[in-house]
């Protein structure tokens, strides 16, 4: 594809305030597809876009004077190269990738739109086998996951490893790659989606609604103990953690994607008493385990590893759900449910597949 057939403007989905999707989401028809790169700067022709719960919560606690919106919403893409701006890659050549939130606060680009500008560095090539809408979540959640793993955890191979949240997209793409080292990997989910987590290569399944998940290992402990336990949900009960001495090895770790109260006082509370908890020293009854928060960054080495994953198939993305570029509301309606499996994916050219 030539530069001349970029359009002036575009459709793109602006977060226009502080709040809710439903009340400060605005589909824009005139939007001005970016004309000016930066050195390195590419600009893609977005093909599909996948949620992440980072964008309905930084849309709903971050300030407009700290998020300079509007902005264009969401993070996770795939497209097409529509000018590689003299960088490393080819007009017309398939990406996936994103815009991590500290950039988007910065350049104001998202993948809800038809063009964005990214540093070439965000983007790897799309493997054949793989559709746009495939590929579309494949970076946010799978990054988390490599970095949470590999880069805190030090997670190696042949050792045991419990997610907590196996269902989720972080906890499928880390179990897949731990798995493709060669781990053992127990997870929790509801027992709806045992045979959905297995198809990764779950060895070992805790089924949450059937009892608080500390109390499950703690009465059943592996043997040896996880040498890593990585938190996928994100929540405010600390006991998987303060209880994980009885299934956790000495030495080993608890990794945590976060702690999100639900709003109001009594989430702060408990958000308080997790920290606390986390971080009570010995003396006063804290355990001897260590813990550590993921908070995704770019950084471009553990993603082309990652993306290597990708590549020779050892990660295979999960979609959950596919929803028209109009349909964004619904696509939302879906991601807070906190209920999919997998990714939810916006097709943002209706023509992909
Ligand atoms: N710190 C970071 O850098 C970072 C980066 C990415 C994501 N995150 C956070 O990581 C978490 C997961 O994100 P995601 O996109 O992977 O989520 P997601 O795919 O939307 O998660 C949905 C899944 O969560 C499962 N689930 C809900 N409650 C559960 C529970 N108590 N125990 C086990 N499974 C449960 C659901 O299964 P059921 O229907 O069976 O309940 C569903 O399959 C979110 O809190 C997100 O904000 C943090």
């Amino acid at each position: 594809m030539s530069t001349q057939s970029v359009p002036q403007i575009q459709k793109a989905w602006l977060i226009l305030r502080k709040g809710k999707p439903s009340d400060v989401l605005a589909l824009k028809q005139d939007v001005a597809v970016p004309s000016k790169l930066s050195k390195g700067e590419v600009l893609v022709r977005v093909q599909a876009a996948a949620m992440n719960p980072v964008g309905y919560k930084v849309m709903g606690f971050l300030p407009n004077f700290i998020a300079r919106r509007p902005h264009v919403a969401e993070h996770d893409f795939t497209g097409i190269i529509a000018n590689a701006n003299g960088t490393e890659l080819e007009n017309g050549q398939a990406v996936y990738g994103f815009v991590p939130v500290q950039l988007k606060l910065k350049t104001k680009q998202g993948s809800l739109a038809q063009y964005l500008r990214v540093p070439a560095s965000h983007c790897v090539p799309r493997p054949s086998t793989l559709t746009p809408t495939q590929a579309a979540g494949l970076t946010l959640s799978g990054l988390t996951a490599y970095q949470a793993l590999f880069n805190i955890a030090k997670l190696e191979p042949g050792q045991s490893l419990f997610i907590n949240g196996g269902s989720t997209a972080v906890g499928i793409y880390a179990t897949q790659l731990a798995k493709a080292i060669g781990c053992t990997v127990t997870v929790s989910a509801s027992g709806k989606k045992e045979d959905f987590v297995r198809s990764f290569g779950v060895d070992n399944f805790v089924d949450y609604t059937k009892g608080p998940v500390h109390e499950q290992l703690a009465r059943n402990p592996p043997s040896p103990k996880f040498h890593v336990i990585f938190e996928a949900v994100g929540g405010t009960d600390v006991a998987l953690y303060t209880s994980s001495e009885a299934y956790l090895a000495p030495g080993g770790i608890f990794v945590s994607v976060g702690i999100h109260p639900h709003g109001g006082m009594s989430g702060y509370k408990q958000a308080l008493h997790y920290l606390w908890e986390l971080n009570r020293p010995s003396l006063f009854g804290g355990i001897q385990r260590k813990w550590k928060l993921i908070l995704v960054a770019f950084d471009r080495e553990s993603f082309e590893r990652y993306s290597e994953f990708v590549a020779d198939g050892k990660v295979k993305p999960a979609v959950d759900s596919v929803y028209a570029f109009e349909d964004v509301q619904e696509a939302y309606a879906r991601i807070m449910s906190s209920r999919a499996s997998g990714k939810v994916v916006v097709k943002v050219d209706p023509t992909v597949e």
